[in-house]
């Protein structure tokens, strides 16, 4: 019997039209361009302003755009999986919601949530039952309004994120492209370094809560720094490894975009040359669930069938992982 593999067949992003530069945070904080600049490689994010617009609006145009962009109906989508920290609610889902919002009605759709990994749990989850040869299309949407949980008073965390939404289509094939494998790994330990304090079943919300800032980002900026270079190379060359691939094999690494230092620590740690490591920091901060579609995205013009592409992220949990895809188109 034909193997199927699932293939990336097209992708799309949404981008709120505010910019918040540089500039304007140091009007906000205490903080320079400069500083900025040299300690994060990010010149500019985009902002979600807007009353009544969520998490949900960015996903629903980028997925609205994914299916004119392929030529494809709402109704031929039967999943979407949406990954994302900052879901429109505690429920439902915002994949849901997306999938309303898009006029998706055949498709089954869930939220997943693995912090800054997300979006390749999320491509690994559906990479796989688009493979059981049960469904055809499916979409993914990584999406993240991380304005709406990012304390604009702490100059550690509110230069470094952005808002964003990008969604991927995957369709069966039976070349060898696609999704060829993946690895993930988490470790819960890592809570500590980087979560949100408050707002869950652990500590509903309350005036105390509130006035102690807990509704925000906490992150140990170096504590989680030093684990996202070693993991993300890690765990890419053990993927490159187990497939038999050496670093000049590798046509474009995608690291999860959340520190243009760790970008580059993870491509010099795995021997890949600056030119093949896909970098969009600059315009964009850091943007959670969205940061590694929309590196495909940015450089789709520039991809060929058969490029061998490793995507990596680490995050909140502790989440990492890779996977090795061959381009499609
Ligand atoms: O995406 C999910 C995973 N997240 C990550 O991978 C993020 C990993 N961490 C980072 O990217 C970096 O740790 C940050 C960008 C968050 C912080 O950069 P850093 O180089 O690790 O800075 P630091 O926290 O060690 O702080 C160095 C200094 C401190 O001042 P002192 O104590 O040396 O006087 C900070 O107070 O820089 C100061 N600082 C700032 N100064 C100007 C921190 N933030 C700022 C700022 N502007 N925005």
């Amino acid at each position: 019997m034909m193997q199927i593999k699932a293939a990336i067949t097209a992708v799309h992003g949404h981008l709120p039209d505010y910019v918040l530069t540089n500039q304007e945070l140091e009007r906000m904080v205490d903080t320079t361009d400069e500083w900025i600049s040299t300690r994060t490689g990010i010149k500019e994010r985009r902002i979600l302003k807007g009353e009544g617009l969520a998490t949900s609006d960015m996903g629903a145009e980028a997925a609205r755009g994914l299916l004119e962009k392929s030529g494809n109906s709402p109704d031929d989508v039967d999943l979407l999986i949406c990954s994302t920290v900052t879901p429109d609610m505690k429920f439902p889902a915002t994949g849901n919601l997306i999938s309303h919002k898009a006029g998706i009605r055949n498709a089954f759709s869930y939220d997943l949530n693995a912090a800054c990994s997300g979006f390749i749990y999320a491509l690994g989850t559906a990479a796989s039952l688009v493979e059981s040869g049960k469904y055809k299309k499916a979409v993914v949407v990584g999406a993240d309004k991380m304005s709406s949980i990012v304390d604009y008073a702490d100059r550690q965390t509110c230069v470094v994120f952005g808002d964003a939404a990008c969604a991927v289509l995957l369709e069966p094939t039976t070349e060898a492209l696609g999704v060829m494998d993946h690895r993930f790994e988490t470790d819960g330990a890592g809570h500590v370094h980087l979560r949100m304090k408050a707002g869950g079943s652990l500590k509903p919300p309350s005036h105390e809560t509130i006035d102690a800032r807990e509704h925000y980002v906490y992150q140990e900026g170096q504590a989680v720094f030093k684990f996202a270079v070693t993991k993300m190379a890690g765990i890419s060359l053990e993927v490159m490894h187990n497939n038999n691939l050496r670093s000049d094999d590798i046509a474009w690494l995608v690291p999860h975009q959340a520190n243009m230092r760790i970008i580059e620590a993870t491509g010099r740690h795995m021997g890949i040359p600056a030119e093949k490591v896909m970098v969009n920091i600059n315009n964009y901060g850091n943007t959670t669930n969205a940061t590694i579609p929309l590196c495909l995205w940015d450089y789709e013009n520039q991809l060929k069938k058969g490029d061998n592409i490793i995507l990596t992220a680490f995050g909140g949990g502790f989440t990492w992982g890779a996977i090795w895809m061959k381009w499609a188109y």
